[in-house]
């Protein structure tokens, strides 16, 4: 086979950007107006529960109103015809990946639609709002949404660097490389060996790590570039 065998792809809010959901940075970001401390933080959540759970329920609600777009149907696309292995990892929280026809991906950061209990740490779906009465049907304990807050372990790290360890080209896409361990993927890409692009509307911090950088709305490069990828494959080896 020509070309790359291992791609590994990072998300991050930017691709979910044109589905309607806000990003966390930037004008009109939700760390714009929301403390990050108050509602993304275990300190947060113990000193005003309410506040946490109505900040994650509106969230929620947001999901149910939203779909995925041409960048996420692009990417689960890759996932179905790319000969070699995709392996997909999404800061992102949301379901939008799923829906745009992903089979598999990891959440570094959890997801909007499960809650987690604080005491037996058991994980369950969860479509509607949470409050603070709502408790886990296995111990009675309370439940949580199951995020991954500031100060927390990020969500299967060790699949992670596992992956991309053996990737051979890695694509970040819609972040902006601010939040680690995600913001030093790309070092880790690099000592493996792989070309690193960067897909974003902008330059970002991480940007002079990168091989190549394609800037503009994800929605019309991101697929561009994966029906490359996908017709590399059909060329016939020189
Ligand atoms: P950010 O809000 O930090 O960055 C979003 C990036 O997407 C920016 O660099 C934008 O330029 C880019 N962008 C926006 N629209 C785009 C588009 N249509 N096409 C391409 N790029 C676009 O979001 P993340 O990097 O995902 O963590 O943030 C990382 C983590 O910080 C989040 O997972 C969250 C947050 O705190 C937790 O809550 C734990």
């Amino acid at each position: 086979m020509l070309g790359p065998r291992h791609l590994f792809i990072l998300t991050g809010a930017g691709i979910s950007a044109e589905s309607g959901l806000a990003t966390f940075r930037g004008a009109g970001g939700l760390w714009e107006g929301h403390r990050v401390e108050t509602v993304a933080s275990p300190e947060g959540f113990t000193a005003d529960p309410d506040l946490v759970h109505r900040f994650y329920n509106e969230r929620r609600r947001q999901l149910h109103a939203v779909s995925p777009n041409p960048t996420h149907r692009a990417i689960a696309r890759l996932q179905r015809e790319f000969r070699g292995e995709v392996t997909l990892v999404t800061q992102n929280v949301d379901d939008l990946h799923e829906r745009g026809g992903s089979p598999n991906l990891i959440h570094l950061h959890g997801e909007l639609l499960k809650a987690r209990c604080v005491f037996c740490r058991r994980i369950r779906d969860w479509s509607g709002d949470l409050d603070t009465a709502t408790r886990c049907g296995n111990c009675g304990g309370n439940l949580r949404p199951h995020i991954v807050w500031f100060g927390e372990m990020p969500l299967r790290l060790e699949e992670v660097g596992e992956a991309l360890s053996q990737c051979d080209l890695f694509a970040s896409i819609g972040t902006s490389g601010q939040v680690y361990p995600a913001a030093g993927f790309v070092d880790l890409a690099h000592r493996a060996g792989a070309r690193c692009l960067e897909f974003n509307l902008e330059v970002t911090p991480t940007n002079p790590l990168f091989h190549e950088s394609i800037v503009g709305p994800a929605g019309e490069t991101v697929p561009a570039w994966v029906e490359d990828l996908v017709s590399c494959q059909d060329r016939p080896e020189t």
